[in-house]
């Protein structure tokens, strides 16, 4: 019989969850720029920019006047009418401070959502291709998520159709739905979102809208799910348009009936959001202007992949509506995408993210480009990979 000091330890199954290649990626550029060679990064879903200096100036205040305390679970009321004011400036709507819920990135607000939400076993669909999280977390608390395929015939986009015919054969308790999306850089118009949140509510489907792009539309506007619905739940963040991702800081707006079981989450789980995160974040609604600018540069290094790209061979991607991603279909090349990316790094240098990541099958034949580098950045990345593919 095994000593109980030899018996080995064993992990919970529920947190033998898949890794995220795309650290790998970055894992392996380190080595190689380690031996002093040249990388360019395309890997990150990442800003290259600083949150905005609003921001770091009032995080320095709040610095220099020392206490950071605990706040209320559900954030700082002044930064919960920040928030709620937000969506009247871009989006025309209103709504009750009360709504907003202040969260560790939006990754705690998936976290904190699907607990309200739903319980272990229930279903819930999910975009193929899509963010890998958003099957991860959902695994780790128990829940099923269901993937549906999108596909070049719907522009990448989840629709109404396939939404109900797969709650028709096996019902679903909810949907997660992002515009603009990762990986595709997608976007769905403001009738696809709003027909998708009409049927979801009418099969009593729960609807979560992964806004964390917002702000990072190029092709149209996008639109907030909070227009079409108070039911919905909405996910955003600060990581993306407002470059805070190391800050971890993000919020959701939510129907009423899930705010008070969300601040008994919240307020059993975390406390509550740091404090000089929810401070700066508040502030940095005051920086737009240079957000804007950084935003200009996605836009510039977007025109530079989508014209030059296919003179050096890549001439197959999604639409590049939105967020900083492009996602180039490379079967041409390889139907290995984790190894077409692999010697892409090692024999051109240039980083850029397995499509397996995002979609285990078809992702083979997808490689994921981040646009949120450098102008510089991208044209050598582009000579360096016509180069290497001629
Ligand atoms: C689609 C999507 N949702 C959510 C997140 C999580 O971001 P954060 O927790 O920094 O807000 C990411 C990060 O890359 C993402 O791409």
């Amino acid at each position: 019989m095994l000593d109980k000091a030899d018996t080995p330890f064993a992990p919970s199954a529920r947190s033998d969850v898949p890794p995220f290649m795309v650290m790998d990626v970055m894992a392996a550029a380190a080595r190689i720029e380690a031996e002093g060679r040249r990388v360019v990064h395309m890997e990150v879903g990442q800003p290259a920019a600083p949150a905005p200096a609003t921001a770091i100036a009032a995080a320095r205040a709040a610095l220099a006047d020392g206490r950071i305390g605990y706040t209320q679970a559900l954030g700082i009321a002044t930064r919960r009418a920040r928030i709620a004011r937000h969506y009247a400036e871009i989006y025309g709507v209103t709504i009750d401070p009360s709504r907003i819920v202040v969260t560790t990135g939006s990754s705690g607000g998936f976290i904190l959502a699907f607990l309200a939400l739903f319980e272990p076993g229930d279903r819930v669909a999910v975009a193929n291709p899509g963010y890998p999280p958003y099957r991860h977390i959902l695994t780790t608390l128990g829940c099923e998520p269901v993937p549906i395929e999108i596909s070049a015939q719907t522009r990448w986009a989840l629709t109404v159709d396939a939404l109900t015919a797969l709650h028709r054969t096996t019902p679903i308790k909810g949907v997660l739905v992002a515009s603009p999306a990762n990986p595709t850089g997608t976007m769905l118009a403001a009738d696809a979102l709003r027909d998708l949140i009409l049927a979801s509510e009418a099969n009593g489907i729960r609807f979560i809208s992964d806004e964390i792009y917002h702000g990072l539309d190029y092709a149209f506007a996008a639109e907030t799910a909070v227009r079409f619905s108070d039911q919905a739940i909405v996910v955003n963040s600060f990581s993306k348009y407002f470059c805070m991702t190391g800050w971890r800081i993000g919020w959701m707006v939510v129907p009423e009936p899930l705010v008070r079981p969300l601040e008994r989450l919240q307020q059993n789980l975390a406390i509550s959001v740091p404090t000089l995160s929810q401070i700066a974040a508040e502030a940095a609604f005051d920086g737009r202007a240079e957000m804007e600018a950084v935003k200009h540069g996605y836009e510039a290094n977007r025109r530079i992949l989508v014209e030059a790209l296919p003179k050096a061979g890549l001439d197959r991607f999604l639409p590049v509506d939105g967020a900083f991603y492009l996602y180039a279909d490379v079967s041409r090349f390889s139907h290995d995408s984790f190894e077409f990316a692999k010697r892409m790094l090692n024999e051109a240098g240039v980083a850029a993210t397995p499509g397996v990541d995002f979609d285990p099958v078809r992702g083979k034949h997808f490689i994921r480009f981040c646009y949120a580098g450098s102008s510089a950045d991208m044209r050598e990345a582009v000579e360096r990979i016509g180069r290497w593919l001629r």
